[in-house]
């Protein structure tokens, strides 16, 4: 990495902890940066396997990634609802080592921003949102290697009482508008927490890297990216219910339609993507083959279907089987554009519950769970 690009130390955890924008390259045939984050772009997902590669990963990062240094890092449990650790002060601790020669596990699972999708509402419905201005690459698919979380709560003592499982990040504190929010953290509900979120320290194979978390993040299958907490340091276990900026401020959904103090937000939304640029250019006078994915938090994705003319008619896409069940779908239409122009592209996913894709998305205050039908412009010729 270029030392330049260091521009804050801090303290993390005992360990000096510098801290980089984001430390991976950012190539732009892969990845489009967006201030502190890098969104993936979908041609680059063409011709690849289930799995997204580490190096076109989209990062969310609210401040920067720190550099924590493996061997210093520890995970600190505490709180009410731990046996004999009740204060900040006087955490149970693990090391990597610990949570290494506990029983692992691989989860293959699908990680994607609330935001994912947000310039849609001001592009395709008139009604802007403020938040980073994602297109459809706030989303990725990796194995994870890791510990269940519900192991160790038990190993540091967990009780009965406890409801609220709170990991905080050691990235810099996030300041927005003139507030120190403090550290980046969100409290977990108990029977989320004992379900089948992992401590991961693996992302498709090999250590995490800087920028998605190394040593070890929460990996919270189904639910909204900010779930996955990234180089976790401390971890609250509390008897009463923990309150953060982001499950009382954001990460809620605010606006007509939803209850006045918003509504939490844990599951994603259904939605596709072509794997194609934007404003593709496509050949005239031939057959083309459409590849795209579709995922929804909700579970498996049953029917996807594609229309390139306006919506007026839609056609099954061929579903790849090997993806049967799985925390995405691939699949491929074969397109012979009537002729050269501007022509758009629609794809609509049903999920396992029966929910498809609506024309419009609901509109919320801060622009999250964009699940309505993108249109996406190509040129033919
Ligand atoms: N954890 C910390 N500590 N700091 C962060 O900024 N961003 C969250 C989550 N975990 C974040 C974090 C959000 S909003 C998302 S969408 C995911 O990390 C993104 O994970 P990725 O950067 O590995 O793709």
């Amino acid at each position: 990495m270029d030392r330049g690009q260091l521009i804050e130390l801090g303290t993390a955890m005992g360990a000096l902890a510098a801290t980089t924008p984001i430390a991976k390259p950012l190539p732009p045939a892969l990845l489009t940066r967006r201030d502190s984050n890098a969104e993936m772009r979908w041609e680059a997902m063409a011709g690849q396997g289930y799995v997204v590669p580490r190096d076109r990963f989209f990062v969310r990062n609210h401040t920067q990634s720190p550099l924590v240094a493996a061997d210093t890092w520890r995970l600190r449990l505490f709180g009410t609802g731990l046996r004999g650790a009740p204060s900040r002060a006087d955490p149970v601790e693990f090391d990597l080592g610990d949570l290494r020669a506990m029983p692992a596990e691989e989860t293959t699972a699908l990680l994607e921003c609330a935001g994912n999708g947000r310039r849609f509402f001001a592009s395709q419905q008139a009604h802007p949102a403020p938040g980073v201005p994602w297109g459809l690459g706030a989303v990725g698919v990796a194995r994870w290697r890791g510990v269940r979380l519900s192991t160790v709560l038990r190993h540091a003592g967990l009780t009965d009482a406890a409801v609220d499982v709170q990991p905080e990040g050691l990235d810099p504190d996030y300041v927005t508008g003139g507030v120190n929010l403090g550290r980046v953290r969100r409290p977990l509900p108990i029977g989320k927490a004992l379900d089948d979120v992992l401590l991961a320290y693996e992302m498709n194979g090999r250590p995490l890297p800087t920028d998605h978390g190394f040593p070890v993040r929460l990996v919270v299958p189904g639910w909204i990216g900010v779930s996955s907490i990234k180089w976790v340091g401390p971890v609250e276990v509390s008897a009463t219910a923990l309150f953060s900026p982001w499950n009382t401020q954001f990460y809620r959904m605010f606006g007509p339609g939803h209850p006045v103090d918003g509504r939490f937000v844990t599951t994603t939304t259904v939605k596709s993507a072509f794997e194609l640029p934007w404003d593709a250019r496509i050949p005239a006078g031939a057959e083309v083959l459409l590849r795209g994915r579709s995922w929804s938090g909700n579970g498996p994705i049953r029917a996807v279907e594609t229309s390139t003319d306006d919506g007026t008619t839609w056609h099954p896409a061929d579903l790849d089987p090997a993806d049967e069940g799985g925390v995405w779908q691939r699949w491929t239409t074969v397109w012979r554009p009537p002729g050269p122009g501007r022509w758009t592209l629609r794809a609509r996913a049903t999920d396992v519950t029966g929910t498809r894709q609506p024309d419009q998305a609901r509109p919320n205050a801060l622009g999250y769970l964009f699940d309505g039908i993108v249109r996406h412009p190509v040129t033919v010729g």
